[in-house]
């Protein structure tokens, strides 16, 4: 076979665009490091089109645009689909990140099963296991025939295949294992990433098929490549969890065609990933004695309310700057809150450290969180537990005023349907009926709040 003609490369600047003909570490230009990057040169006669627009868009009415309903497609998994927002919208790219040997071929893997079982066409792509190696997953999860398999790396030949297979839905596992011959650099490099996604998403565009792109995060948290295929996607969605647990979180967070920030749940058991209908219950467990430092809290992800555990640990530091820790929690969220029990509660903390933790491996963005997080590092100071059965929400201000949430009916609902008796809330956020079996504590500033410690 000839080989194929290569096209023209370059390297150009992250930071700045200033363009190098070879690579090197630091910019020419703007003199910043490690941002320049291979790009594609146009041939002869590349460059700008200027005449013959036929067949080009035109600027046209809104109200004229042809917009059929969109067409989904149903994974078979229903806590997926809650996240997509109803199933897969046909042309749309989704993209789901996630730290290695989080389940993510597994999840995929499993939808497309359930795909094809329902008489769909599903192709799944593996950049990086052989075809032995899924198969053997495949078993494992029961899954049965009919779903449609290539391992390949190469973004040409795959579109090649895809072009004769036709399949409703492609999965790519994973895109940074995808190459396009046009590049010399290494798959998994921002060029290589940035190129494949593109012709990726053309794809998709073109022909109706959904396109999943598989894509895993770096140590800093980050999908290889600074969110470099965050905006080309239509949906975004993160896998989040500890790998210790068997929880597994699916997270929406950009999502062209439905809600933002909605949660799938999930326990990794030994036949794959099964959902989980009532995840409150997953997440918080009731200990046989009150413990100092742990709070059940009552949050809203996405149109749903969830109970989890926060836990907070504070002790004498023996540094000059004490340390302070936040697991699934915004740190400056924490550092506001301890500015305030210091400065409107009197709680001494500033040689203290400070750790805290969502149980569970999941992470709250919400403020709803700031009062249990505040009465846990209060409780675990003074050694008072919170009475078991109790149930906290609230946004903390920095006056030390409680201020009222979003959703609160539906969070004092969840604690009422997992058997809580007491819940401490913002007055605003006080129901006007009592609710059966639960006593509210409608509190207004925090010291308030603090007097429901034992
Ligand atoms: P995998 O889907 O390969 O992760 P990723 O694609 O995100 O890197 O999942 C890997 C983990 O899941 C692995 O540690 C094995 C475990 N696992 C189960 O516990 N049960 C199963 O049925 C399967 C298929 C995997
Ligand atoms: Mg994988």
């Amino acid at each position: 076979m000839p080989k194929a003609k290569k096209e023209k490369t370059a390297f150009q600047c992250r930071e700045c665009g200033g363009a190098a003909p070879k690579w090197s570490g630091q910019c020419p230009e703007c003199l910043a490091w490690n941002t320049l990057e291979e790009v594609r040169v146009p041939g002869a006669g590349g460059g700008l089109r200027l005449a013959n627009y036929a067949g080009d868009p035109a600027v046209q009415d809104i109200g004229q645009v042809a917009a059929p309903a969109m067409q989904r497609i149903a994974s078979g998994m229903a806590e997926l689909d809650r996240v997509l927002g109803g199933g897969l919208v046909a042309g749309s790219v989704v993209l789901l990140g996630g730290d290695p040997g989080i389940g993510k071929s597994t999840i995929l893997l499993q939808a497309l099963g359930n795909i094809a079982a329902a008489g769909g066409k599903a192709l799944y792509l593996s950049g990086e296991e052989s075809a032995e190696q899924i198969a053997l997953r495949a078993r494992r999860l029961e899954l049965g025939g009919g779903l449609r398999l290539l391992c390949e790396n190469r973004v040409e030949r795959v579109l090649a295949l895809a072009e004769a297979e036709r399949p409703a839905v492609l999965v790519v596992d994973s895109i940074q294992a995808m190459m396009t011959e046009t590049l010399q650099s290494a798959p998994g490099s921002v060029a290589q990433v940035r190129e494949s996604a593109a012709a990726l998403v053309r794809y998709a565009k073109q022909t109706g098929c959904v396109v999943v792109l598989v894509g895993h995060v770096t140590k800093d948290g980050q999908l290889a490549g600074p969110r470099l295929l965050e905006h080309v996607v239509d949906a975004v969605l993160y896998f989040e969890g500890d790998r210790s647990t068997s929880f597994r979180l699916i997270r929406g967070i950009k999502n062209r065609y439905g809600a933002l920030n909605e949660i799938g749940v999930f326990a990794m058991t030994d036949r794959g990933l099964k959902e989980v209908g009532n995840p409150s219950a997953m997440f918080i467990q009731r200990h046989p004695e009150a413990l100092p430092g742990s709070v059940i809290f009552a949050t809203r992800e996405g149109t749903r309310p969830l109970l989890a555990e926060v836990q907070a640990l504070v002790d004498k530091s023996a540094q000059v700057n004490p340390r302070r820790l936040a697991v699934g929690l915004e740190p400056n969220r924490l550092a506001m809150i301890l500015a305030v029990l210091q400065r409107m509660a009197g709680c001494p903390l500033y040689d203290r450290d400070v750790f805290t933790n969502i149980v569970g491996g999941i992470r709250v963005g919400e403020t709803g969180v700031d009062l249990a997080l505040a009465l846990a590092i209060y409780s675990s100071f003074y050694g008072r537990p919170l009475a078991d059965g109790t149930v906290v929400f609230g946004e903390l201000g920095l006056a030390g005023e409680i201020r009222p949430v979003q959703g609160g009916q539906e969070r004092l609902k969840e604690a009422q349907n997992l058997g809580f008796t007491r819940a401490v809330v913002p007055k605003a956020n006080a129901p006007k009926k009592p609710l059966r079996g639960l006593t509210v504590v409608a509190v207004g500033r925090v010291g308030d709040a603090l007097e429901v410690l034992c």
